[in-house]
């Protein structure tokens, strides 16, 4: 399986437009060793030169797509590497960019879970705006565990515990497939996908213990990581993420999985220490033996 990370920091990217913590005025002014990153999205392909399944489309997806020339093979006038787009939530960073796909010629094939679709056509109705462009060709997402096929790739959800999008009128009272992680097969080998993960339940570890590779949650260092700084009165957890550091905190439970086991964290927020290099949160990890994962990344687990 072939995966390319297009986008590896959360919503706001990283520098975000109007911050200027450590991080992003660190970055911007070269004092802070750290990459640039656009808004989360990853494109998989089960074998080199197929198609591919775009999972989430950031608000970044246009600049993401002129950066990898394996997602424009010009194969005619109006041509696309992707086949489908898969999405993990509703959140803006992962379902805007559907919005700069409308020039397509046919409808985008689109599969997201009944609460996503739901919220993607009434507080944030960005299906209903796409059926004046190219439309969708909306497919369910089964939360039952059944496994579906993809361009190539089998696909089985997990409903995670996490936070619907801020717009969504079940903020605080969330349902199963609000939020999913997916577990991607192509015959060769298994990634556990989870860029939103609030909570490790008995099947979420299991999926991840399952899989030669897992990427999942790198928003958040510290649980009070946006009120320490004064940017947001909400804890990660209040927000549906799982931080790094602490008790019961990622990096414990990253330590429990196999030891092949590949492990990366993805959706990074910009405050988030781990994304300079030069950080003894950073020094951690590598000792812990976690990736975090950068834009233009390639991950080949059949190898
Ligand atoms: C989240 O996952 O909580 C988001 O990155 C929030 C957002 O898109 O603003
Ligand atoms: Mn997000
Ligand atoms: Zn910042």
């Amino acid at each position: 399986m072939r995966i390319t990370v297009l986008g590896s920091a959360a919503g706001g990217g990283f520098p975000q437009w109007n911050c200027n913590c450590r991080n992003c005025a660190g970055v911007r002014a070269g004092t802070v060793r750290a990459k640039p990153r656009t808004q989360s999205s990853i494109f998989i392909r089960a074998d080199e030169g197929q198609d591919g399944v775009l999972f989430n489309a950031s608000p970044d997806i246009l600049e993401q797509i002129r950066a990898r020339p394996e997602l424009q093979p010009a194969r005619g006038i109006r041509d696309t590497a992707i086949a489908a787009v898969v999405l993990m939530d509703g959140q803006v960073d992962h379902a805007t960019g559907l919005f700069m796909l409308r020039e397509r010629g046919t409808p985008l094939p689109l599969w997201c879970t009944d609460p996503v679709a739901e919220d993607l056509s009434t507080g944030n109705p960005i299906l209903r705006v796409l059926e004046h462009y190219c439309g969708v060709r909306r497919q369910p997402i089964p939360l039952d565990g059944a496994r579906f096929e993809v361009a190539g790739l089998s696909l089985q959800a997990l409903p995670l515990s996490s936070k619907p999008a801020p717009y969504s009128p079940r903020r605080e009272a969330p349902v199963a497939g609000d939020n999913i992680g997916l577990l991607i097969r192509d015959g060769r080998s298994t990634v556990f996908y989870a860029p939103g993960l609030g909570a490790i339940t008995p099947p979420v570890f299991d999926a991840m213990a399952g899989a030669d590779a897992v990427l999942v949650d790198g928003t958040f260092w510290t649980d009070d990581e946006m009120p320490r700084l004064g940017l947001s009165t909400k804890t990660a957890r209040d927000i549906g993420h799982l931080p790094q550091s602490g008790p019961g905190g990622m990096i414990e439970w990253l330590g429990r999985l196999p030891a092949r086991t590949r492990r990366l964290l993805i959706h990074i927020n910009n405050t988030n220490p781990i994304l300079d290099e030069d950080s003894p949160e950073r020094a951690l990890l590598e000792r812990a033996g976690i990736e975090v994962c950068e834009d233009g990344q390639r991950i080949d687990t059949s190898t």
